[in-house]
């Protein structure tokens, strides 16, 4: 039996009812969003809803595996999802959170520390300020290399996170128009989702910025070419109520040049109460995170804020790629 992508939600029953499940990410690489096709990602989704809706499955299945977890920048979520995500399948962690404490502080090239990761581990997580950074180390790894971001260009596994989000709590991942708001200029969240929405069936995409902060021309440039109808404004107010799912991002102070820009445009948006009141009654409000203050604390408590949810179901989807990729599934 043929199970279709296209359809979600009844390759999720089928799924239930077959079980005929087959993932063929084994050795793989994931640097960027399009690497897995549509049908791959889907069977991502319906293996991270299985693990977490049975927290035996799969259990220790990665015993005896090591994921060596890089990171040359900051990280909460992305490393210690990542970590507690291969320490539930039963395999273990090596790495660094500090690139102070690696010998990269020394002048060690990146091809020569993946080389040493690779010879260490069976699969390599990667944080690094410089965009590209990850495609290279894939060119040096024998193992396969994940990319934790590279500079403002991609997170593939957030999108993953973040199309993972929309189809839990939608049932299907079609029909919608997503709001981007913040620094769509540096934000590799919303570079990667944008490329990954564009994908699907009849999605509208609302990109919401200052004027210093639009999104990179490449993308609207790619989206005309695929026929992806898109606006740009700067205007929350104006654009909220037409939305589906809001992914509201931070205005990141470490990719400005200059303080006083920084410091111009951090508040350029803040979500708070009076703002939802216009929004849809069903809107899914995402946050990559680390939040500063473009949410408004009193948004928490509205059954629309989905962003720690988010943050939650990453883990499992990076059990469900983790899983796949070292071919334990
Ligand atoms: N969403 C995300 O990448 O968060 P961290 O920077 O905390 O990993």
């Amino acid at each position: 039996m043929r199970l279709l992508w296209s359809e979600p939600d009844r390759f999720l029953s089928e799924f239930r009812l077959f079980g005929t499940l087959k993932i063929m990410l084994k050795g793989r690489s994931l640097i960027e969003p399009g690497n897995f096709s549509l049908e791959e990602m889907a069977n991502l989704f319906v293996l991270a809803e299985k693990i977490e809706k049975d927290e035996q499955y799969l259990r220790d299945s990665c015993r005896g595996k090591l994921l060596a977890t890089l990171f040359f920048e900051p990280s909460t979520r992305t490393r210690l999802s990542f970590e507690a995500a291969m320490l539930r399948l039963g395999g273990s962690c090596l790495g660094f959170a500090d690139p102070g404490s690696s010998s990269a502080s020394k002048g060690e090239s990146l091809a020569d520390t993946i080389r040493m990761a690779a010879s260490y581990a069976d699969a390599i997580v990667m944080r690094n300020p410089k965009e590209g950074a990850a495609l290279l180390a894939s060119r040096y790894s024998p193992v396969p290399v994940i990319n934790a971001g590279d500079g403002g260009h991609h997170h593939p596994t957030q999108t993953l996170t973040d199309l993972l989000t929309i189809f839990r709590l939608r049932g299907k991942i079609e029909n919608i128009t997503v709001g981007y708001c913040g620094d769509l200029k540096f934000g590799r969240t919303v570079h990667s989702l944008a490329k990954a929405l564009a994908r699907y069936k009849n999605i509208k995409m609302v990109f919401i910025s200052p004027e210093e902060l639009v999104v990179p021309e490449y993308i609207t440039r790619r989206l005309k070419k695929q026929n992806i109808e898109f606006l740009e404004t700067t205007s929350l107010e104006d654009s909220i109520p037409d939305l589906d799912v809001l992914y509201m991002t931070r205005v990141q102070r470490e990719r400005f040049f200059n303080e006083e820009d920084y410091i111009r445009l951090k508040d350029t948006y803040v979500l708070n109460s009076e703002k939802m009141e216009l929004a849809k009654k069903d809107l899914i409000i995402l946050h990559p995170l680390p939040r500063v203050n473009e949410i408004a604390v009193e948004v928490d408590s509205d059954p629309r804020a989905a962003y720690f949810k988010q943050a939650k179901y990453g883990m499992y989807a990076r059990m469900a790629l983790l899983s796949s990729i070292l071919g334990v599934i």
